[in-house]
């Protein structure tokens, strides 16, 4: 297996995510990721007060948080940096007709280039997951604690062990790897929260990860576009998979992590 190197990985994904149409979104694009989405802006990134405050996203990706932001929220002022030259060059094209200006930075989130406690709120959405080397994820976390004055809103991919993917390219910590390391720069977890994807994820996994890329032996790179057959199998049942994901609740999975400074 390949050493997983965060900045060759996530620039060669934001090479492939450029030949889709929509691109506002970092990863695959199907009709569960855009299902997903919805709920995420719904349930998480609408629910932060950014009012008046200067805002940090730590790995923009291709900058669609950062743009829903200047679209819908009256923030102060919002400060993005990613590791990847074409998530950078992305985000910048995908920013440009925001009416409020975003200041994008192509560097690696364990050497921020900001003040101490120089900006109000910083979050992360799906990132810190993909730092899988131990003393990566501690570093960037120690950043994020030197430079937040306030509060730190962390959502990432929980799980109850441990677990690499394909690639090395995430690890699913658990919510108390979270609170530890954040309590070393000073932060304490306020909240924590679910997106609850359960039965939606499972049918997802199962067409499309089992069926469809390990039983076919499809050869699909994250971020490429895919097929009209395989979009409908897994968009098919999802109206009924979303009543579900609210009735069936869990504890995993992508998780909403408040940590204020104490
Ligand atoms: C799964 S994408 C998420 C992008 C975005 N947050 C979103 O929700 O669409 C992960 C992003 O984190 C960035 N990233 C990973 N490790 C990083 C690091 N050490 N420093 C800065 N950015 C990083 C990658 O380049 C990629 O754009």
């Amino acid at each position: 297996m390949q050493e997983y190197d965060p900045e060759a990985y996530w620039s060669r994904v934001g090479q492939d995510i450029q030949k889709r149409g929509e691109n506002f979104v970092a990863g695959d694009d199907n009709p569960f990721y855009r299902y997903k989405r919805e709920k995420f802006l719904a349930r998480f990134l609408d629910t932060i007060d950014f009012e008046n405050k200067t805002v940090l996203e730590v790995g923009f990706g291709p900058g669609g948080n950062l743009r829903h932001i200047a679209q819908h929220h009256k923030s102060r002022k919002l400060l993005g940096v990613d590791i990847a030259q074409t998530m950078h060059d992305l985000a910048s094209r995908n920013l440009a007709p925001c009416r409020q200006p975003v200041e994008l930075h192509k560097i690696d989130g364990r050497e921020l280039p900001f003040p101490d406690k120089s900006v109000d709120l910083t979050f992360t959405v799906t990132v810190l997951q993909h730092n899988t080397i131990e003393d990566m994820f501690v570093r960037m976390v120690g950043e994020i604690g030197r430079v937040t004055s306030d509060e730190a809103v962390i959502m990432e991919d929980i799980g109850t062990s441990p677990k690499r993917g394909a690639e090395g390219s995430f690890v699913r910590r658990q919510v108390d790897v979270y609170r530890k390391v954040f309590a070393k720069s000073g932060f304490r977890l306020a909240d924590v929260s679910f997106l609850n994807t359960r039965v939606s994820s499972f049918w997802h996994n199962l067409v499309f990860l089992q069926l469809y890329k390990r039983l076919a032996g499809r050869r699909q790179t994250e971020g490429e576009p895919i097929g009209a057959v395989i979009r409908t199998l897994i968009g098919g049942p999802l109206p009924l998979m979303r009543i579900l994901d609210i009735l069936w609740v869990e504890k995993k999975h992508l998780a909403k992590m408040v940590f204020r400074r104490e």
